[in-house]
Protein backbone atom coordinates (compact mmCIF):
# COMPACT_ATOMS: atom_id res chain seq x y z
CA UNK A 1 0.00 0.00 0.00
CA UNK A 2 1.32 3.40 -1.18
CA UNK A 3 -0.33 6.89 -0.21
CA UNK A 4 -0.55 10.07 -2.30
CA UNK A 5 -0.73 12.92 -1.20
CA UNK A 6 -2.48 16.47 -2.81
CA UNK A 7 -0.69 19.42 -2.29
CA UNK A 8 -1.19 21.44 -4.91
CA UNK A 9 -4.08 24.03 -5.84
CA UNK A 10 -4.40 27.46 -5.44
CA UNK A 11 -6.57 28.02 -2.29
CA UNK A 12 -8.67 31.03 -3.14
CA UNK A 13 -11.37 29.88 -0.86
CA UNK A 14 -8.77 30.82 2.24
CA UNK A 15 -7.32 34.45 1.17
CA UNK A 16 -5.77 36.56 2.01
CA UNK A 17 -4.01 33.71 4.08
CA UNK A 18 -3.37 31.61 1.30
CA UNK A 19 -2.05 34.75 -1.11
CA UNK A 20 1.29 34.07 0.76
CA UNK A 21 1.31 30.79 1.92
CA UNK A 22 0.00 26.79 0.08
CA UNK A 23 -3.19 25.94 2.11
CA UNK A 24 -1.68 22.50 3.10
CA UNK A 25 0.56 24.38 5.53
CA UNK A 26 -2.29 26.50 7.11
CA UNK A 27 -1.71 26.19 10.67
CA UNK A 28 -4.51 23.88 13.24
CA UNK A 29 -2.99 24.19 17.05
CA UNK A 30 0.50 25.57 15.46
CA UNK A 31 0.50 22.84 13.14
CA UNK A 32 0.37 22.74 9.16
CA UNK A 33 -2.99 21.13 8.36
CA UNK A 34 -1.01 18.33 6.12
CA UNK A 35 0.81 17.41 9.01
CA UNK A 36 -2.10 15.69 10.66
CA UNK A 37 -2.05 14.04 7.28
CA UNK A 38 0.78 12.81 7.21
CA UNK A 39 1.01 11.68 11.04
CA UNK A 40 -2.80 9.47 9.73
CA UNK A 41 -0.70 8.10 7.21
CA UNK A 42 1.97 6.54 8.85
CA UNK A 43 -0.21 5.44 11.99
CA UNK A 44 -1.77 3.60 8.84
CA UNK A 45 1.75 1.41 8.59
CA UNK A 46 1.46 3.53 4.96
CA UNK A 47 5.59 4.42 4.31
CA UNK A 48 5.79 4.99 0.52
CA UNK A 49 4.45 8.62 -0.29
CA UNK A 50 4.07 10.40 -3.31
CA UNK A 51 3.25 14.32 -2.60
CA UNK A 52 1.95 15.90 -5.87
CA UNK A 53 3.10 19.90 -5.82
CA UNK A 54 2.40 22.52 -7.64
CA UNK A 55 3.17 26.18 -7.90
CA UNK A 56 3.81 25.99 -3.89
CA UNK A 57 6.52 23.05 -4.62
CA UNK A 58 9.24 24.64 -2.67
CA UNK A 59 7.12 25.70 0.55
CA UNK A 60 5.59 22.43 0.47
CA UNK A 61 9.34 20.56 0.11
CA UNK A 62 10.52 22.88 3.19
CA UNK A 63 7.90 21.73 5.03
CA UNK A 64 8.04 18.30 4.54
CA UNK A 65 11.48 17.23 3.22
CA UNK A 66 12.35 14.05 2.81
CA UNK A 67 9.48 12.64 5.40
CA UNK A 68 12.00 11.15 7.84
CA UNK A 69 10.42 13.04 10.65
CA UNK A 70 7.23 10.69 10.24
CA UNK A 71 9.15 7.71 9.67
CA UNK A 72 8.00 7.50 5.92
CA UNK A 73 10.21 7.75 2.74
CA UNK A 74 8.69 10.81 -0.01
CA UNK A 75 8.42 11.08 -2.91
CA UNK A 76 8.06 14.95 -4.58
CA UNK A 77 5.69 14.63 -8.23
CA UNK A 78 5.19 17.63 -10.21
CA UNK A 79 1.89 18.34 -11.52
CA UNK A 80 2.63 21.03 -14.31
CA UNK A 81 -1.14 22.76 -13.65
CA UNK A 82 -3.75 21.98 -11.46
CA UNK A 83 -5.58 20.20 -13.76
CA UNK A 84 -7.22 18.01 -11.13
CA UNK A 85 -7.12 15.08 -8.77
CA UNK A 86 -7.30 12.35 -11.57
CA UNK A 87 -4.44 13.90 -13.67
CA UNK A 88 -2.56 13.74 -10.26
CA UNK A 89 -2.99 10.01 -10.01
CA UNK A 90 -2.30 9.79 -14.07
CA UNK A 91 0.94 11.76 -13.22
CA UNK A 92 1.87 9.56 -10.37
CA UNK A 93 1.33 6.49 -12.81
CA UNK A 94 5.03 5.32 -12.33
CA UNK A 95 5.51 5.83 -8.42
CA UNK A 96 2.03 4.06 -7.85
CA UNK A 97 2.62 0.86 -9.70
CA UNK A 98 0.79 -2.31 -9.29
CA UNK A 99 0.08 -0.79 -5.67
CA UNK A 100 -2.91 -0.17 -3.94
CA UNK A 101 -3.34 3.45 -2.39
CA UNK A 102 -4.77 5.92 -0.22
CA UNK A 103 -5.56 9.34 -1.83
CA UNK A 104 -5.13 11.81 0.64
CA UNK A 105 -6.08 15.54 -0.41
CA UNK A 106 -3.37 17.85 1.88
CA UNK A 107 -6.00 20.24 2.26
CA UNK A 108 -8.43 17.66 4.16
CA UNK A 109 -8.36 17.34 8.31
CA UNK A 110 -9.92 14.12 9.30
CA UNK A 111 -10.24 13.43 13.23
CA UNK A 112 -9.33 10.39 14.54
CA UNK A 113 -7.40 9.03 11.94
CA UNK A 114 -7.44 6.27 8.91
CA UNK A 115 -5.65 3.60 10.28
CA UNK A 116 -9.17 1.51 10.17
CA UNK A 117 -10.19 2.44 7.06
CA UNK A 118 -6.61 1.51 5.35
CA UNK A 119 -7.13 -1.84 7.46
CA UNK A 120 -10.29 -2.80 5.87
CA UNK A 121 -9.43 -1.74 2.41
CA UNK A 122 -6.10 -4.39 2.97
CA UNK A 123 -8.41 -6.79 3.90
CA UNK A 124 -11.46 -6.51 1.51
CA UNK A 125 -9.76 -5.04 -1.90
CA UNK A 126 -12.85 -3.57 -3.40
CA UNK A 127 -12.10 -1.33 -6.28
CA UNK A 128 -12.43 1.45 -4.62
CA UNK A 129 -13.45 3.16 -1.05
CA UNK A 130 -14.74 6.59 -0.45
CA UNK A 131 -15.19 8.68 2.19
CA UNK A 132 -18.80 10.63 2.82
CA UNK A 133 -19.54 12.89 6.15
CA UNK A 134 -22.77 14.90 6.05
CA UNK A 135 -22.28 18.68 5.31
CA UNK A 136 -24.51 21.54 5.56
CA UNK A 137 -24.08 23.06 1.95
CA UNK A 138 -22.76 19.82 -0.49
CA UNK A 139 -22.96 22.22 -3.52
CA UNK A 140 -18.84 23.10 -2.92
CA UNK A 141 -18.47 19.56 -2.80
CA UNK A 142 -18.33 16.39 -4.73
CA UNK A 143 -22.07 14.42 -3.26
CA UNK A 144 -22.95 11.00 -3.49
CA UNK A 145 -26.17 8.97 -3.90
CA UNK A 146 -26.76 6.36 -1.78
CA UNK A 147 -29.50 3.61 -2.25
CA UNK A 148 -31.74 2.06 0.87
CA UNK A 149 -29.20 -0.55 0.99
CA UNK A 150 -26.36 2.15 1.65
CA UNK A 151 -24.94 1.33 -2.03
CA UNK A 152 -23.43 4.11 -3.60
CA UNK A 153 -25.50 4.30 -6.49
CA UNK A 154 -24.12 7.70 -8.03
CA UNK A 155 -21.32 10.46 -7.68
CA UNK A 156 -21.53 14.55 -8.82
CA UNK A 157 -18.92 17.22 -8.44
CA UNK A 158 -20.27 20.42 -6.82
CA UNK A 159 -23.97 19.30 -8.25
CA UNK A 160 -26.39 22.93 -8.46
CA UNK A 161 -28.78 20.33 -7.06
CA UNK A 162 -27.64 17.63 -4.39
CA UNK A 163 -29.39 14.83 -4.32
CA UNK A 164 -28.02 14.23 -0.82
CA UNK A 165 -25.84 15.98 2.07
CA UNK A 166 -23.03 13.42 1.88
CA UNK A 167 -20.04 14.91 0.73
CA UNK A 168 -16.93 13.31 -0.72
CA UNK A 169 -13.94 13.44 2.05
CA UNK A 170 -10.50 13.86 0.81
CA UNK A 171 -9.58 10.57 1.28
CA UNK A 172 -10.07 8.16 -1.29
CA UNK A 173 -8.62 4.06 -0.78
CA UNK A 174 -7.94 2.72 -4.38
CA UNK A 175 -6.82 -0.74 -6.14
CA UNK A 176 -5.42 -0.07 -8.93
CA UNK A 177 -8.52 -0.18 -11.50
CA UNK A 178 -8.51 3.68 -10.80
CA UNK A 179 -5.90 3.75 -13.40
CA UNK A 180 -8.10 2.52 -16.24
CA UNK A 181 -10.58 5.06 -14.67
CA UNK A 182 -8.85 8.14 -14.75
CA UNK A 183 -7.70 7.46 -19.17
CA UNK A 184 -11.24 6.63 -19.43
CA UNK A 185 -12.83 10.05 -18.12
CA UNK A 186 -13.18 13.74 -19.72
CA UNK A 187 -12.46 17.31 -18.42
CA UNK A 188 -15.14 18.61 -16.37
CA UNK A 189 -16.76 22.03 -16.96
CA UNK A 190 -13.92 23.72 -14.94
CA UNK A 191 -11.87 21.92 -16.82
CA UNK A 192 -10.18 19.32 -14.53
CA UNK A 193 -10.14 15.20 -14.70
CA UNK A 194 -11.63 15.03 -11.18
CA UNK A 195 -11.71 11.92 -9.14
CA UNK A 196 -15.32 11.89 -8.51
CA UNK A 197 -16.16 11.13 -12.51
CA UNK A 198 -13.52 8.30 -12.32
CA UNK A 199 -15.57 6.64 -9.08
CA UNK A 200 -18.86 7.42 -11.47
CA UNK A 201 -16.90 5.41 -14.21
CA UNK A 202 -15.91 2.10 -11.49
CA UNK A 203 -19.79 2.20 -10.74
CA UNK A 204 -20.79 1.90 -14.11
CA UNK A 205 -18.23 -0.33 -15.24
CA UNK A 206 -20.19 -2.43 -12.04
CA UNK A 207 -16.79 -2.36 -9.63
CA UNK A 208 -17.09 -2.65 -6.51
CA UNK A 209 -17.32 0.43 -4.78
CA UNK A 210 -17.90 1.02 -1.12
CA UNK A 211 -18.52 3.64 1.39
CA UNK A 212 -17.96 4.34 5.00
CA UNK A 213 -19.57 7.55 6.45
CA UNK A 214 -17.52 9.44 8.93
CA UNK A 215 -17.85 12.79 11.26
CA UNK A 216 -14.98 15.16 12.50
CA UNK A 217 -13.76 16.69 9.15
CA UNK A 218 -12.59 19.87 8.26
CA UNK A 219 -11.99 21.04 4.96
CA UNK A 220 -10.59 24.82 3.69
CA UNK A 221 -14.08 25.93 2.76
CA UNK A 222 -12.76 29.73 3.09
CA UNK A 223 -15.13 29.89 6.02
CA UNK A 224 -12.78 31.22 8.66
CA UNK A 225 -15.84 30.08 11.47
CA UNK A 226 -15.23 26.41 10.63
CA UNK A 227 -11.46 26.92 10.73
CA UNK A 228 -11.92 28.41 14.32
CA UNK A 229 -14.09 25.26 14.70
CA UNK A 230 -11.87 22.89 14.17
CA UNK A 231 -8.70 24.73 15.77
CA UNK A 232 -10.63 24.26 18.84
CA UNK A 233 -11.57 20.49 18.43
CA UNK A 234 -7.99 20.05 18.28
CA UNK A 235 -7.17 22.31 21.52
CA UNK A 236 -10.11 20.34 23.29
CA UNK A 237 -7.07 17.56 23.44
CA UNK A 238 -3.77 19.61 23.77
CA UNK A 239 -1.75 18.43 26.77
CA UNK A 240 -0.44 20.68 29.33
CA UNK A 241 2.82 21.16 28.63
CA UNK A 242 4.54 24.58 29.66
CA UNK A 243 8.30 24.24 28.76
CA UNK A 244 8.90 28.23 27.71
CA UNK A 245 9.36 30.51 30.56
CA UNK A 246 6.43 31.96 32.65
CA UNK A 247 7.03 34.61 35.45
CA UNK A 248 5.63 35.00 38.95
CA UNK A 249 2.79 37.57 37.77
CA UNK A 250 1.75 35.38 35.29
CA UNK A 251 -1.60 32.20 35.97
CA UNK A 252 -1.65 29.45 33.95
CA UNK A 253 -5.30 28.31 34.17
CA UNK A 254 -6.37 24.51 32.31
CA UNK A 255 -4.56 22.70 29.58
CA UNK A 256 -2.34 24.91 27.87
CA UNK A 257 0.75 24.37 25.99
CA UNK A 258 3.35 26.73 25.61
CA UNK A 259 6.66 25.47 23.80
CA UNK A 260 10.53 26.17 24.83
CA UNK A 261 11.60 29.49 24.00
CA UNK A 262 8.00 31.48 24.70
CA UNK A 263 7.53 33.87 26.95
CA UNK A 264 4.84 34.75 29.51
CA UNK A 265 4.97 37.41 31.51
CA UNK A 266 2.53 39.57 33.79
CA UNK A 267 -0.48 37.42 32.04
CA UNK A 268 -3.63 35.10 32.34
CA UNK A 269 -3.66 32.35 29.90
CA UNK A 270 -6.99 30.11 30.14
CA UNK A 271 -7.12 27.09 28.40
CA UNK A 272 -6.89 24.80 26.18
CA UNK A 273 -4.75 27.48 24.08
CA UNK A 274 -1.02 26.68 22.48
CA UNK A 275 1.72 29.21 22.48
CA UNK A 276 4.77 28.78 19.99
CA UNK A 277 8.11 29.46 20.31
CA UNK A 278 9.29 32.32 20.64
CA UNK A 279 5.95 34.16 21.21
CA UNK A 280 5.96 36.68 23.85
CA UNK A 281 2.83 37.62 25.55
CA UNK A 282 2.92 40.21 28.36
CA UNK A 283 0.34 41.89 29.89
CA UNK A 284 -2.15 39.97 28.28
CA UNK A 285 -4.90 37.64 28.64
CA UNK A 286 -4.90 34.81 26.29
CA UNK A 287 -8.47 33.23 26.87
CA UNK A 288 -9.53 29.66 25.46
CA UNK A 289 -9.53 27.81 22.02
CA UNK A 290 -6.79 30.32 21.00
CA UNK A 291 -3.45 29.23 18.94
CA UNK A 292 -0.51 31.57 19.13
CA UNK A 293 2.20 30.76 16.36
CA UNK A 294 5.93 31.16 16.80
CA UNK A 295 7.59 34.34 17.26
CA UNK A 296 4.02 36.44 17.87
CA UNK A 297 4.15 39.38 19.84
CA UNK A 298 1.12 39.99 22.23
CA UNK A 299 0.95 42.75 24.56
CA UNK A 300 -1.54 44.66 26.90
CA UNK A 301 -4.45 43.39 24.72
CA UNK A 302 -6.64 40.33 25.00
CA UNK A 303 -7.28 37.68 22.71
CA UNK A 304 -9.57 34.50 22.49
CA UNK A 305 -10.95 31.90 20.57
CA UNK A 306 -8.68 32.81 17.79
CA UNK A 307 -5.68 31.68 15.59
CA UNK A 308 -2.86 33.72 15.06
CA UNK A 309 -0.05 33.04 12.54
CA UNK A 310 3.75 32.98 12.97
CA UNK A 311 5.05 36.31 14.17
CA UNK A 312 1.72 38.13 14.10
CA UNK A 313 1.44 41.36 16.68
CA UNK A 314 -1.45 42.40 18.70
CA UNK A 315 -0.35 45.39 20.94
CA UNK A 316 -2.56 47.40 23.01
CA UNK A 317 -6.07 45.96 21.68
CA UNK A 318 -8.65 45.14 24.17
CA UNK A 319 -10.26 42.49 22.72
CA UNK A 320 -10.13 40.65 20.06
CA UNK A 321 -12.41 37.43 19.37
CA UNK A 322 -13.32 34.71 16.81
CA UNK A 323 -9.90 35.95 14.62
CA UNK A 324 -7.65 34.54 12.12
CA UNK A 325 -4.88 36.75 11.69
CA UNK A 326 -2.07 36.45 9.04
CA UNK A 327 1.42 36.08 9.39
CA UNK A 328 3.44 39.13 10.36
CA UNK A 329 0.33 41.20 10.86
CA UNK A 330 0.51 44.45 13.15
CA UNK A 331 -2.63 45.01 14.87
CA UNK A 332 -2.00 48.85 17.07
CA UNK A 333 -4.66 51.22 18.50
CA UNK A 334 -4.70 54.05 16.50
CA UNK A 335 -4.12 58.01 17.82
CA UNK A 336 -6.68 59.31 19.79
CA UNK A 337 -7.21 62.15 17.84
CA UNK A 338 -8.84 62.18 15.25
CA UNK A 339 -10.51 58.97 16.23
CA UNK A 340 -10.47 57.03 12.99
CA UNK A 341 -9.76 53.67 12.02
CA UNK A 342 -6.30 53.50 10.07
CA UNK A 343 -6.03 50.45 7.85
CA UNK A 344 -3.61 48.53 5.69
CA UNK A 345 -5.30 45.90 4.58
CA UNK A 346 -4.49 43.44 1.58
CA UNK A 347 -6.59 42.21 -1.50
CA UNK A 348 -9.39 39.94 -0.22
CA UNK A 349 -8.83 40.83 3.55
CA UNK A 350 -12.06 40.85 6.13
CA UNK A 351 -12.09 42.95 8.60
CA UNK A 352 -14.91 43.79 11.27
CA UNK A 353 -14.49 46.84 13.48
CA UNK A 354 -16.68 47.49 16.66
CA UNK A 355 -17.12 51.56 16.91
C1 LIG B 1 -12.24 18.07 -4.24
C2 LIG B 1 -13.14 17.05 -4.92
C3 LIG B 1 -14.49 16.99 -4.19
C4 LIG B 1 -14.28 16.68 -2.73
C5 LIG B 1 -13.32 17.70 -2.11
C6 LIG B 1 -12.93 17.33 -0.69
O1 LIG B 1 -12.78 19.37 -4.42
O2 LIG B 1 -13.29 17.40 -6.28
O3 LIG B 1 -15.27 15.97 -4.77
O4 LIG B 1 -15.53 16.71 -2.05
O5 LIG B 1 -12.10 17.77 -2.86
O6 LIG B 1 -11.94 18.19 -0.20
P1 LIG B 1 -11.83 20.67 -4.63
O7 LIG B 1 -11.02 20.83 -3.40
O8 LIG B 1 -10.99 20.38 -5.83
O9 LIG B 1 -12.78 21.78 -4.85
Amino acid sequence: MKALILSGGAGTRLRPITHTSAKQLVPVANKPVLFYGLESIAEAGVTEVGIVVGDTAEEIKAAVGDGSAWGIEVTYLPQEAPLGLAHAVLIARDFLAEDDFVMYLGDNFIVGGISGLVEAFRAERPAAQILLTQVSDPRSFGVAELNGAGDVVGLEEKPEHPKSDLALVGVYLFSPAVHEAVRAIEPSPRGELEITHAIQWLIEQGRDVRSTTIDGYWKDTGNVADMLEVNRSVLERVEADIAGKVDQASEIIGRVRIDAGAEVVASRIVGPAVVGAGAVISSSYVGPFTSIAEGCRIEDSEIEYSIVLENASVIGVSRVEASLIGRHVEITPSPRVPAAHRLVIGDYSKVQISS
